[in-house]
């Protein structure tokens, strides 16, 4: 019997198709059991490929396929909908950078994730290539140190390597220096 986890890939643009469904197909831990992408085409396209069911509404397709986990790779402006869903669902979620379109909405989906006892990991997959694993400096401002250290806990992800700097305050941390940043 198979114990690899079931996982759904939502959004099925270039970061799904380029990385995360070729990385599902070599993964021995997970498999793909469906897809997700309000563009018909696509889903269709993308299910009769790899022979998984294909969806135009994630809700539709956490209700039909209950997956372990699902990887999001959606625009940014859709990101919140998607983790909702999952949230209701009880469904753990792998979000592609950024974690969320501000400070205000990390700890808002942080705070969602947490009651819904899911784990929201996000794609930062440089954070240990040499030009970003720099440990961050302590802030002394103590504006900072009362940000919510959820989000640094939970996949070890500092949001400062994926939100424009101005957001760093949500994590806590000092962004790296500009010259040492990884690419996005
Ligand atoms: N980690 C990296 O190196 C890296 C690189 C490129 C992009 N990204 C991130 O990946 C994400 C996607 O980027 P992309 O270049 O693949 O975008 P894309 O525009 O090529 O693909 C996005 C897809 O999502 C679909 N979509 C939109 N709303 C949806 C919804 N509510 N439900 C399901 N599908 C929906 C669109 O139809 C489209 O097919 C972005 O967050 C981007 O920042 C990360």
């Amino acid at each position: 019997m198979s114990v690899r986890k079931k996982a759904a890939v939502i959004g099925l643009g270039h970061q799904a198709l380029e990385d995360h469904v070729p990385g599902l197909a070599d993964s021995q831990f997970a498999q793909l059991a469906a897809v997700c992408d309000t563009d018909p085409d696509k889903a269709a396209a993308q299910a009769q490929r790899h022979n998984v069911p294909g969806f135009t509404d994630i809700r539709t397709l956490l209700d039909d396929v209950r997956p372990d986990f699902v990887i999001v790779a959606v625009p940014h402006h859709a990101g919140r909908e998607v983790i909702e869903a999952c949230a209701a669902s009880g469904v753990h979620v792998m979000k592609e950078k950024p974690f969320a379109t501000s400070p205000a909405e990390a700890a808002e989906l942080a705070a969602l994730c947490d009651k819904a006892g899911i784990e929201l990991m996000v794609t930062v997959q440089r954070r240990f290539h040499p030009t970003s694993s720099t440990p961050p400096t302590p802030t002394a401002s103590p504006s900072t140190s009362s940000a919510p250290s959820s989000l640094t806990r939970r996949a070890g992800y500092c949001c400062c390597t994926a939100l424009p700097t101005t957001t760093s305050a949500a994590c806590g941390n000092s962004p790296p220096a500009a010259s040492t940043r990884a690419r996005p």
